[in-house]
């Protein structure tokens, strides 16, 4: 049957305002531009990725060996150890995150999870589903993990194996820990037993490509990474990448095959089409052209500040390598016409496609004005 002239409006009315609003989502960490038109086809298929990617599944509709190159991109990116990882497209960061932490628990069971102020929202629903202790440490005011808190912590709980929840680029604040600073602290406790997991959704695509990375990835000990894949690369479909030491991921799927089932995701049917998009963009743009991008997003985030600050707007940067503009609160009434995420005193816009220096005046003046209106 096809769609009433109500039902067909209705679609079209939806369409329109998604075309509207697209410019003015200044405030959600995703790239809204992107051409994956050339997949369109494969949505007349049944596809499913379900079980792992790498050892095959009796469900051959799969894209499993094109998510085996996505994966393997990632590691080069997180310099993951050669023979040595595992992983797989996730639904998105928070998947990721889980994974991670099922990975440390099902390692360390009696373990305790620390994770700062500024963590993202799902990692304490995480914590809760799969019942981890864990300990908030304090924030710096840049939202920093506040080392002295840590250090103090974990020497207070020495008998139990700490589980570091770092964030490469809080959500907030684009703020990131420093793992060389975590792992001293581990070492100066003289800690035998630990595992850091690496919340990199955003950042994890900004820092391969930039020439002075701070320590994030698998040799500066991260145990296991969360990248998404719907924020820097820019994906219709939520997506990500969980990525973990395979030594440890082998202990896990061991215990399950003894059950009967080699099970490593955490899903059973998995998307096929997000791995077959990641895959196409990675292939279309190229180490290259994700530099690009990314430098493009960090002069657009650098112009921002100054565009900001020039009409009187206090805003900054917390790091660098961060495409996250913070600035105070704005007026309610700027946030009807833009799309942003206030949180408590600060809101911010982060500089991703199509965002231009246009779209960025146009915010400046908007907020202005809104001020003064105020
Ligand atoms: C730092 C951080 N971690 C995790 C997430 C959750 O990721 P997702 O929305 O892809 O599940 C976000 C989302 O914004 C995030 O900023």
């Amino acid at each position: 049957m096809p769609l009433s002239a109500d039902d067909q409006a209705r679609l079209d009315a939806l369409h329109a305002r998604f075309t509207a609003l697209r410019p003015l989502s200044v405030g959600y960490p995703c790239n809204q531009q992107f051409d994956y038109s050339p997949l369109f086809r494969f949505l007349e298929f049944a596809a499913n990725n379900v079980g792992d990617p790498f050892s095959g599944s009796n469900y051959r509709l799969n894209t499993h060996e094109f998510e085996r190159e996505v994966v393997a991109a990632f590691a080069r990116y997180t310099k993951a150890p050669e023979g040595d990882w595992w992983g797989y497209v996730t639904n998105g960061g928070t998947e990721g995150n889980m994974y991670g932490l099922y990975v440390a628990r099902e390692l360390l069971p009696e373990g305790m999870v620390y994770f700062g102020e500024d963590t993202h929202y799902s990692v304490a629903k995480i914590l809760r589903l799969q019942h981890m202790r864990n300990i908030m440490i304090k924030s710096q005011p840049n939202g920093e993990l506040d080392y002295e808190d840590l250090h103090e912590t974990l020497r207070i709980h020495r008998d139990v194996p700490p589980i570091i929840f770092a964030n490469i680029g809080t959500t907030m604040k684009g703020s990131l820990d420093n793992l060389q600073k975590i792992r001293a602290i581990l070492d100066d406790l003289a800690i035998p037993e630990s595992y850091i997991h690496a919340d990199a959704a955003l950042s994890g695509m900004i820092l391969p490509f930039v020439g002075q990375p701070p320590p994030w990835t698998f040799p500066d000990g991260a145990d296991s990474i969360s990248i998404s894949g719907h924020k820097l690369l820019g994906c219709p479909l939520p997506c990500g990448i969980a990525i973990a030491r395979k030594r440890n991921v082998d202990r896990i799927a061991r215990s399950v095959e003894y059950v009967g089932a080699l099970d490593t995701t955490i899903s059973g049917s998995r998307n096929a089409i997000t791995p077959l998009m990641l895959w196409h963009r990675l292939k279309t743009l190229g180490d290259d052209g994700l530099r690009a991008l990314v430098h493009r997003s960090l002069a657009l985030a650098s112009y921002a500040v100054e565009k900001l600050r020039a009409t009187g707007i206090d805003a900054w940067r917390h790091d660098e390598n961060s495409i996250t503009v913070v600035f105070p609160r704005p007026p309610d009434s700027l946030m009807k016409k833009w799309v942003i995420a206030p949180k408590k005193k600060i809101a911010h816009i982060i500089t991703l496609p199509p965002m231009n220096e246009a779209v960025i005046d146009e915010f400046a003046a908007d907020f202005v004005a809104a001020r003064l209106a105020g």
